[in-house]
């Protein structure tokens, strides 16, 4: 049987607009959630996310700032907008659209956003609170996995979840999330030196592909029945199309689809998920800067 697909342009469209009631309650006791967003140069895939962030923001009611800086920009300066934004209490998150310039050290940027407003859950602190399961916000991309998987009418609790790529962004969190008491799964994570990879992800009973690998995860490495979460996003070519390339993800989609009970596609799968976990994480600063619950 052909597998039900997951659509993550369903999904953050509902979580949008349950966020649009909470942000009209949140504005009725007088609090206003507010994202900041830096950008740093000129990558047009760049300036694409920050847009549709600032749409997010719109349509859900969250103030949106923006701050866009050229090129040339140094890392003293750089820093000087982050602790503006750091400082100013009207703002509750602020996000440094990656990738910086080559001159800019991301690692130092993104630790200088202060914990609490750090939506993107990147600051080594808010890593080290989900490890030991005290969770304030969730990184936005693996959060989108799981709450597919939960929307999607699937259950972790006791499950074997296969997660391939150990990224900080996207397979670590995951793991960490995954084998928490709250989620109960038990987690193999694969990488490029995993033994029998093939037969670790054909035995499980959730497969995260995070690799980046066009199309690597074919049916024979899926059981029958498995839920199948494609996080890639991969441009190949395609000869004979108008623009001649096309997106693909980590997960061979026409193959897999015929085996697994579920699969998310690509596009609109997990990547507009990520925009609803970042606008999600927004509120929780925004509550609790307030002190609300
Ligand atoms: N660039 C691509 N994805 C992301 C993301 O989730 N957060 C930030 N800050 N930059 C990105």
């Amino acid at each position: 049987m052909a597998a039900k697909i997951i659509s993550g342009n369903e999904v953050s469209q509902q979580m949008k607009d349950e966020m649009k009631l909470e942000v009209a309650e949140l504005k009725a006791k007088g609090l206003q959630p507010c994202l900041a967003v830096i950008l740093v140069g000129e990558d047009p895939a760049s300036k694409v996310y920050v847009s549709n962030k600032k749409k997010a923001c719109e349509y859900i009611g969250i103030r949106s700032l923006e701050t866009r800086l050229p090129a040339e920009t140094t890392t003293e300066e750089l820093l000087k907008v982050v602790n503006g934004y750091n400082n100013d209490p009207s703002v509750h998150g602020i996000l440094c659209q990656l990738p910086l310039p080559k001159h800019i050290p991301e690692t130092k940027i993104l630790r200088a956003i202060v914990p609490e407003k750090d939506v993107d859950c990147f600051h080594p602190f808010n890593v080290g609170l989900i490890s030991i399961g005290e969770v304030r916000f969730l990184p936005c991309t693996p959060a989108g996995c799981l709450e597919l998987i939960k929307r999607g009418g699937f259950e972790t609790s006791g499950k074997d979840v296969a997660i391939l790529g150990r990224s900080n962004i996207v397979g670590r969190p995951l793991s960490n999330m995954l084998d928490q008491r709250t989620m109960n799964a038990t987690v193999f994570m694969c990488h490029t030196k995993t033994k029998n990879l093939k037969e670790k992800c054909a035995g499980a009973d959730i497969v995260i592909a995070a690799m980046g690998q066009p199309e690597f995860v074919k049916a024979d490495m899926v059981k029958e029945g498995a839920v199948v979460i494609d996080v890639g996003i991969n441009r190949v070519d395609a000869p004979g199309t108008e623009k001649g390339w096309k997106l693909v993800g980590d997960v061979a989609f026409d193959e897999v689809k015929e085996k697994a009970a579920a699969i998310t596609p690509v596009p609109g799968g997990v990547g507009p998920m990520t925009i609803a976990m970042l606008m999600k994480n927004t509120l929780t600063a925004a509550r609790e800067a307030a002190g609300l619950k």
